[in-house]
Order: structure tokens, then C-alpha cells, then sequence
């Protein structure tokens, strides 16, 4: 009988299931899930019994995450487009080296430990469901252990005090995801805690992002400039066999215009290259905006702006301002996870100590805040009101760069707020900020900012003068204001696509 001839399409499905690792179990991935569950002495035995081949997750992977994965170099990188595999690659990774190296310790590190949970945690679980390796989960120390005796620990970078535990500890892997957007200094953190750990096991370092819009950092210099000698992998969504729909659907934006291929923010996204782009850069201070010594001989008022955060920071930033002096002057700043009531309002009674301050702006956007503020004005009897919300923040963020342009918001050279403000960077829609960037201290700055402006204004600051050319630059800015509000439209994004923990204005497409 002639063979049925496929079509086109029919062909295409078929090359391209043929393509996809296959997902089933064998019969000897069933026994080495056996092996994961009885530690050491049990494995060895199964191992040798099993053909000495100990459990192969990488039978699973495709060919980049792969490669990555058996390069036997010791420090390696991945700058890959968003949505490539790179987290999934790695998680196989951290479960493939704690089976085989019984009684280790790896470690999984992200921005913060959030995040760290957000992207991992749940891959490990499908992992332990789907070879069965009864693993035991600690959610809250977010530790995930092997029957071996192997331990899998997830942290975040811009957390010292996590940073801290990492002390003293020796890994056979540590691996640092997104690590073109960590807020700390990179290099100080391989030199003073990973090697250091790494040193016992001769373990490996392994690196993997997407690249940051300033072309800088440790993660940079490592895969543009190769230094330090790492293996530097590359490769994106397109290899990617589980993201064909995400492909088709890039391919059709393109064609209708919606995205633009040559634009630095695509090419950053979704080819893995870096682009500098100062465009997305959300706070646009320069030298003129930094200060080492405040001015003397002024009479200060102060405002202490608060953005409260239950599981992520709660940052604090205290502004003065003077009748001699034009300009507003950041005095004081700080911030910290896991604040509770009470924390938080030994602080601000500090600051109100400290300061004599006229205002407290506090951001009651979300969950229970609102009863937090009524609580604290209660209890402290201090002048504490609710940061005002715009459904425009990037018209505010936009009026607040035009201070930082005429040089009339200082910060002091020292201040974390300036580390925030050199990375966080619009997301791609430019709707608002990226997601993957902390904003605390910025958005406590903003809401100080905003009150002390307005206060100014009280204060006898006039308006433009109608005529003016202030006054047409006002009237401009609001009419963009409005249109850029207009155009704004509820983005579709599909989280299975995407990826989960990202707000819409943080998917690709609007
Ligand atoms: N080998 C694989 N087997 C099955 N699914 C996979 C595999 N590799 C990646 N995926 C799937 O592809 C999608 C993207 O993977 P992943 O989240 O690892 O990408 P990423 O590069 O880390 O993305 P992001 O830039 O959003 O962090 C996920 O849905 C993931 O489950
Ligand atoms: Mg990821």
C-alpha cells in the first residue's frame, strides 16, 4: 500500500513532536524514584543493580538546557531571552546534583527570597510528584530535602541577614537566578560568601538571566566581557519546545506592529542580547542630584514617607525641606522585611523624635494598610495621613524626574534609594515599573516627594503663571498625562504562558 502522504501542517506537528523530550516514565525511572527515597546505602545498592546510571531528570530537557547542564566547568553563565527554560533547566540541575551527591547542600538563589519561591519552589514540587521522590518541604524555611540527606536551599540576595546564613556553609552547587537584576553588589557576594563555600567540593557556580537594560554588572562583565573565565551559554524562547504558542504569538504581534524587533527592549527580552537602553531607566537623577553634606544655617521641615510591606521590605525615607532653599533634600532613609506593627511604629516614633517631623505619608494601596494607618494615628497621635494614589504613576514618576532635571530633589550619595533608582527599569509595555526590580524605597521617596510638593505649594509656592511658558509645559504634560491614560488598555496576559507572579503590564505584550 503507497504511504499516506501528510500534509504540511500534519508533518510540521509530527517533526515537532518528535523534537520534545519524551515525558512518561520508564520503568527505571519508577526504580531510581525509589532510589531518591532511601538514602545512601539503598542507593548505591539500586544504582548498581539499575546499570549504575543514577537518576537521569535529564532525559527531560532539551538540548540547550542540557548543555548547559553537563558543561563540566566549574563556573558557568546563562544570558538567555525571557521565557527560554532557564529556571526549569536549573531546578533539574539543583535535584540531579543533590540525588547524586548524597548528604549535600545546594542552593538557589534570587533576588529575594520571593521571588526565590515564586519561580522554584512549585518546579521542585511537580519534580518530587513526578519521579516520586518524597522529598519534605520546609515552606518556611524553604529548605527542600532528599531522603539522602541532600538538602536544596532557597534564599534571596538582597536580603543581608539570608545572605548571612549562606556563611560558613559548603555547596556542591549554588545557583544564582536573574542574576543581571540583583540589587547588591554581585562581586561581593561570590567573592566574600560563594567561593568561599564552594571551596570544600569543589562546587559549581552557575549563573543565568535575561540582561538588564544598563549594560553593567558582574553578570554583565561575565558574559559580554568574559571575565573571571566562566562558560558563557546562550539561547532563548525560540529553542524552547514548550513555548511554541508564545512564539506563534510573538511572530503575529510582530507582524502587526505591537512589537518591534529592532527596539533594545525586544532584543533584550526575547533574543537574550544586551541593549543598552537608558530610556527604560525609571528615575533619571544625575550628580547634580547627590549631595555628601546638607546645607547649614536653614531652618528644616521634614516628611517621613512610608511604603508599607508585609513579606517584602517596608522602607522609610525622610525628606527636608527649607523657605532658604529650593531644593528638597533626602535626609534619611531605611528599610526591612518582616516589619511588624509594632516595628514600624517604633520607627516612625524614632524618625517623629528625631525630625519634629510636619507630615507622615503612609501607602495604604493594598491588603489591611488602611487599618495599619488607622491603628498608628491612633496610637502615636501623630499627623499621619494615606500617601495620595494616582492612577498615573508614570505621569508622577515623569513630574518627579523633572525636579531631579532642574536639580531641586537631592539625595545623599550613600543612599540605597540611588541603588534602587539605578536599576529599576519600566517593563516593556512602559506602563509601569518591572516587577523583577525592588521599588520600596522608591515608592516611599515618591509619596514623600508628593507631600512635601504639595506642602511647598500650601507653603506660598504659586502656580505657573498663566502664559507662561511653565504654564503651557503644565498644560502639555497633562494632556500627554491623559492620553498616555487613555491609551493604557487592560493587557491579556496568559500566565501559563508567561510565567507566574507578573502583572499584566509586565507581559510582553499590551
Ligand atoms: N525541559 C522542559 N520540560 C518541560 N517544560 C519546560 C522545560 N523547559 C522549560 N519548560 C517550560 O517552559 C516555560 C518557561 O520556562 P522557565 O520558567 O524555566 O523559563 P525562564 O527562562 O526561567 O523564564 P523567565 O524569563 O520568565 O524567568 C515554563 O512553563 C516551563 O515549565
Ligand atoms: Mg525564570
Amino acid at each position: 500500500m503507497a504511504a499516506r502522504k501528510l500534509t504540511r501542517e500534519q508533518a510540521d506537528r509530527k517533526n515537532s513532536m518528535r523534537s520534545l523530550p519524551q515525558l512518561s516514565l520508564t520503568n527505571r525511572e519508577i526504580l531510581e524514584g525509589v532510589i531518591g527515597r532511601f538514602g545512601v546505602d539503598r542507593k548505591s545498592r539500586i544504582v548498581r543493580r539499575a546499570g549504575g546510571i543514577s537518576l537521569n531528570f535529564k532525559r527531560h530537557l532539551f538540548r540547550q538546557q542540557l548543555e548547559f547542564i553537563n558543561d563540566p566547568c566549574k563556573r558557568k553563565a546563562a544570558v538567555c531571552s525571557r521565557r527560554a527554560g532557564k529556571s526549569f533547566a536549573v531546578s533539574r540541575y539543583l535535584l540531579q546534583e543533590a540525588i547524586d551527591s548524597p548528604g549535600s547542600m545546594c542552593v538557589y538563589i534570587a533576588r529575594t527570597r520571593e521571588a526565590a519561591k515564586r519561580i522554584l519552589w512549585n518546579m521542585l514540587k511537580d519534580a518530587d510528584r513526578q519521579y516520586r521522590l518524597n522529598m519534605k518541604f520546609n515552606n518556611a524555611a524553604l529548605i527542600a530535602a532528599l531522603p539522602n540527606g541532600s538538602e536544596i536551599i532557597f534564599t534571596g540576595a538582597n536580603d543581608s541577614s539570608d545572605v548571612d546564613k549562606l556563611r560558613g556553609s559548603a555547596f556542591t552547587l549554588a545557583v544564582l537566578d536573574e542574576a543581571a537584576f540583583f540589587n547588591i553588589d554581585l562581586k561581593e557576594l561570590v567573592r566574600e560568601v560563594l567561593t568561599p563555600a564552594l571551596l570544600d567540593t569543589d562546587g559549581t557556580l552557575a549563573m543565568i538571566s535575561t540582561p538588564n537594560s544598563q549594560c553593567a554588572g558582574l553578570f554583565y562583565d561575565i558574559t559580554e566581557a568574559g571575565d573571571y573565565g566562566y562558560s558563557t551559554h546562550r539561547w532563548t524562547i525560540r529553542d524552547n519546545p514548550y513555548m511554541k504558542e508564545a512564539i506563534t504569538a510573538i511572530e503575529r504581534d510582530i507582524q502587526s506592529g505591537i512589537l518591534n524587533a529592532s527596539d533594545p527592549a525586544y532584543k533584550r527580552e526575547y533574543e537574550g542580547r544586551w541593549m543598552k537602553d537608558d530610556r527604560s531607566i525609571v528615575y533619571s537623577y544625575t550628580e547634580q542630584n547627590v549631595y555628601d553634606t546638607l546645607p547649614e544655617d536653614c531652618f528644616w521641615e521634614y516628611v517621613l514617607g512610608i511604603d508599607l510591606g508585609y513579606h517584602d521590605d517596608t522602607a522609610f525615607v525622610v525628606g527636608g525641606f527649607s523657605e532658604d532653599l529650593e531644593q528638597l533634600y533626602i535626609v534619611d532613609e531605611f528599610k526591612q522585611k518582616n516589619m511588624l506593627t509594632s516595628d514600624v511604629e517604633e520607627m516612625i516614633r524614632h524618625y517623629q523624635s528625631k525630625y519634629d517631623l510636619s507630615r507622615i505619608v503612609m501607602d495604604t494601596g493594598g491588603g489591611a494598610s488602611k487599618m495599619v494607618m488607622e491603628t498608628f494615628k491612633e496610637r502615636t497621635g501623630l499627623p499621619i495621613a494615606a500617601a495620595r494614589k494616582s492612577s498615573d504613576k508614570v505621569g508622577l514618576i515623569r513630574m518627579l524626574n523633572s525636579d531631579l532635571a532642574k536639580g531641586n530633589l537631592m539625595v545623599k550619595r550613600s543612599f540605597d534609594l540611588l541603588k534602587e533608582w539605578d536599576k529599576l527599569q519600566y517593563n516593556m509595555a512602559g506602563t509601569g515599573e518591572d516587577r523583577r526590580f525592588d521599588n520600596h524605597l522608591s515608592d516611599a521617596a515618591l509619596y514623600m516627594w508628593m507631600e512635601s510638593r504639595h506642602y511647598l505649594f500650601e507653603e506660598g509656592v504659586s502656580a505657573p503663571k498663566a502664559g507662561s511658558i511653565e504654564y503651557y509645559k503644565q498644560m502639555e504634560d497633562k494632556i500627554e498625562e491623559r492620553l498616555m491614560r487613555e491609551e493604557e488598555e487592560p493587557a491579556g496576559h496568559d500566565e501559563s504562558l508567561w510565567g507566574a507572579g507578573y502583572a499584566n503590564q509586565d507581559a510582553f505584550f499590551n
